[in-house]
């Protein structure tokens, strides 16, 4: 049984949350998005928080999904953004219905990390893609966050890119890795059943 993990921390930043970030990195989504089969019409941002990479994208309908509902509120009422309560492991949408889901800076947090890709591959349509971006543990700079989140009390477990792969592979997807960095970017692209 998983809890949620890092949400509490989440909804106690919320207010703060948009006054530290930079902005998304929206190409590099696009450059991402842009692995998809087939049109990109319906997006779910998981874990998407505040809507921060929600807002840097253009085009599709786009639903911010997240289980702080203090972050989701500054997707809402900030960015205008649509926003779902929800946990990524159990999204609360039909089999099929959605082109593309972004995880942006959230999948280290995510306290059953399979669960939630499994999910992605269900809701979304074949020639659909998962989009991730992470930060890679074995860079040094990964190790230096890898300690600086466990000393606050954080519950992150951050994979580096060959491993996301193979999970993404496992659940049904084709995976590439499209960069690699400290922060990278993974894209599986949801095979036929
Ligand atoms: C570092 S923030 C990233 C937010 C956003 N994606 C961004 O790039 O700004 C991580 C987010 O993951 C969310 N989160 C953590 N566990 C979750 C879960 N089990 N289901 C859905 N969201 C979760 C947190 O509430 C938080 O908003």
């Amino acid at each position: 049984m998983y809890g949620l993990g890092d949400v509490g921390f989440f909804d106690r930043i919320a207010p703060l949350y948009d006054r530290v970030m930079p902005p998304a990195n929206g190409e590099v989504l696009a450059a991402g998005l842009a692995h998809a089969t087939r049109p990109i019409d319906r997006l779910l941002d998981v874990g998407g928080g505040s809507g921060r990479a929600a807002a840097a994208l253009t085009g599709p309908e786009k639903t911010v999904v997240d289980a702080s509902v203090g972050m989701l509120g500054r997707a809402r009422e900030g960015r205008g953004l649509s926003a779902v309560a929800g946990d990524a492991g159990r999204l609360p949408f039909r089999d099929g219905v959605i082109d593309a889901v972004t995880i942006v800076d959230a999948f280290h947090h995510l306290p059953d990390q399979q669960a939630a890709v499994r999910e992605a591959a269900r809701v979304l349509a074949p020639g659909g893609a998962l989009v991730i971006r992470e930060f890679d543990p074995d860079h040094p700079l990964g190790r230096a966050l890898v300690a600086a989140e466990h000393v606050i009390g954080m519950g992150s477990r951050f994979q580096p890119p060959r491993g996301l792969a193979a999970g993404l592979d496992d659940a049904g997807f084709d995976p590439r890795i499209v960069d690699r960095g400290f922060d990278y970017t993974v894209v599986g692209v949801r095979r036929e059943e």
